[in-house]
């Protein structure tokens, strides 16, 4: 396995482009099992997850080719049914195929996602939206077994904001009989950029963007067509790695209405972070004021950035309360970040951080996807050495991530463990 040996101190100066956004490149991927014909998409970040998702797809008969600034989704030999076990395990966003597989099919099988490192994640209401949709659920050997003639259209409402189970859903009623409506639906940016996707092949969507959600289901969907979004959280992470190194950042490809919470947050440490054309400035505090935040479904703080504003609080002038309310067991890069000196007590869902004036460099081992950026950034800031382990989880979600800190002047290098 890589680790990433960062050697801290240095001011992150220059620019960085930021990527397509994961988490809407991963649902449009899934939805062009919806389509009758090819789909052009800009923008996919080159990530462990997209490849894996691309794998999957194939394994039911679509198919990829690469063109130098966009891709083509054929789904026209679209056979398959059934996501096994060895790709779910390895990337539970696997289960957005459900939707789309059972309304275009009408059957899927696929395997329950199992238990992840930052909370349980059921897909229980995933599972029961379908259900209302006319769906027959059936629960064997660890897989889901869904079947449908034609699903119906529904109202539908979610006990709980789910991101993933928003567009399982939403994709499922594009070609159901009748108008689904969704209540307490997610609302992040992400959505809107699948339902644009899906409006661009011909589905009847409005409301995307908001808690309800009205789709009329139609017989076929075209052709689609899409750039992807920026990524929000990539973007987070890079504004917060100009404020813990006092440095001097222009981001590129930076939709800066996408995160305006997670902006306005920043701020409130000391960062600037202005509008420079198309572009966005983020310039580092001297000093960084602690700041007390809690996530929440979009648009408050996102919890995908919860690791990385921690990383920012163990270096302010005072202390903060981090309370993360979306998922159960989100702190465990507090106990890495331990060991580099940082001051932080858990009490049930909220960490205190009491700043101190350094980190000290040490191997320290990323747990998931955001909690390995945030013992990046930790690194970028400490004195000394810091050698990241598993960095595996990193390769997942951040395109390039070396190379982009690289040119921002970050003593970086990935070596064999
Ligand atoms: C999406 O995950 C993102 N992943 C996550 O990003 C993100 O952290 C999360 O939304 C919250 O914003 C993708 O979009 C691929 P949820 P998702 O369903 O959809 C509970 C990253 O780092 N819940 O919104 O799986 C669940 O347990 C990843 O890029 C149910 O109880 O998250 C959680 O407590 C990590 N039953 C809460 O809802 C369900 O059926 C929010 O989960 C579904 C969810």
């Amino acid at each position: 396995m890589d680790i990433l040996v960062i050697e801290g101190g240095e001011r992150l100066l220059g620019e960085v482009t930021i990527s397509g956004a994961k988490n809407a490149a991963l649902p449009i991927l899934c939805a062009c099992i919806l389509a009758s014909g090819p789909c052009h998409i800009e923008d996919i970040p080159n990530l462990k997850d997209t490849l894996t998702i691309k794998k999957l797809l194939m394994d039911l008969g679509l198919q990829f080719y690469d063109k130098n600034d966009h891709i083509i989704a054929d789904p026209s030999n679209l056979s398959g049914y059934e996501a096994s076990y060895e790709l779910v395990k390895t990337m539970r966003a696997s289960v957005l195929v459900l939707g789309p597989l059972v309304t275009k099919l009408g059957k899927a099988k696929v395997s329950l996602p199992g238990g992840c490192a930052i909370g349980a994640r059921p897909i229980n209401l995933h599972l029961a939206g379908l259900k209302a949709m006319g769906a027959r659920i059936d629960l064997e050997h660890g897989y889901v077994l869904a079947e449908a003639d034609r699903l119906h259209g529904c109202e539908f409402n979610f006990d709980t904001v789910t991101v993933t189970g928003t567009e399982n859903i939403m994709m499922a009623a594009t070609l159901a009989e009748g108008e689904t409506v969704l209540y307490n639906a997610a609302c992040e940016p992400e959505i809107v950029a699948l339902a644009d996707f899906l409006k661009s092949m011909g589905a009847q969507i409005s409301g995307d963007g908001t808690e309800e959600i009205r789709i009329q289901g139609t017989p076929e969907l075209g052709s689609g067509k899409i750039r992807i979004i920026p990524d929000r959280i990539e973007a987070g992470t890079y504004m917060a790695a100009a404020g813990l190194t006092q440095g001097n950042v222009l981001l590129k490809n930076c939709n800066i209405s996408h995160m305006e919470s997670v902006v306005s947050k920043l701020r409130r440490t000391g960062l600037i972070i202005e509008p420079e054309g198309e572009d966005v400035r983020v310039v580092g505090p001297r000093e960084i004021r602690a700041t007390d935040i809690k996530t929440q479904p979009y648009p408050g703080f996102a919890t995908d950035m919860q690791a990385q504003f921690m990383s920012l609080m163990t270096l302010a002038n005072g202390t903060s309360v981090i309370s993360e309310t979306v998922f159960e067991n989100r702190f465990m890069h507090s106990l890495e970040l331990q060991r580099m000196g940082a001051d932080i007590r858990i009490e049930g869902h909220a960490a205190i951080v009491r700043g101190h004036p350094f980190l000290s460099g040490a191997d320290v081992m990323a747990t998931d996807l955001r909690a390995s950026a945030c013992l990046v950034l930790a690194g970028l800031a400490a004195m000394g050495e810091t050698r990241v382990h598993r960095i595996y989880h990193l390769d997942r979600g951040y395109e390039s991530l070396e190379k982009k800190f690289k040119g921002l002047g970050a003593k970086m290098r990935r070596e064999k463990e």
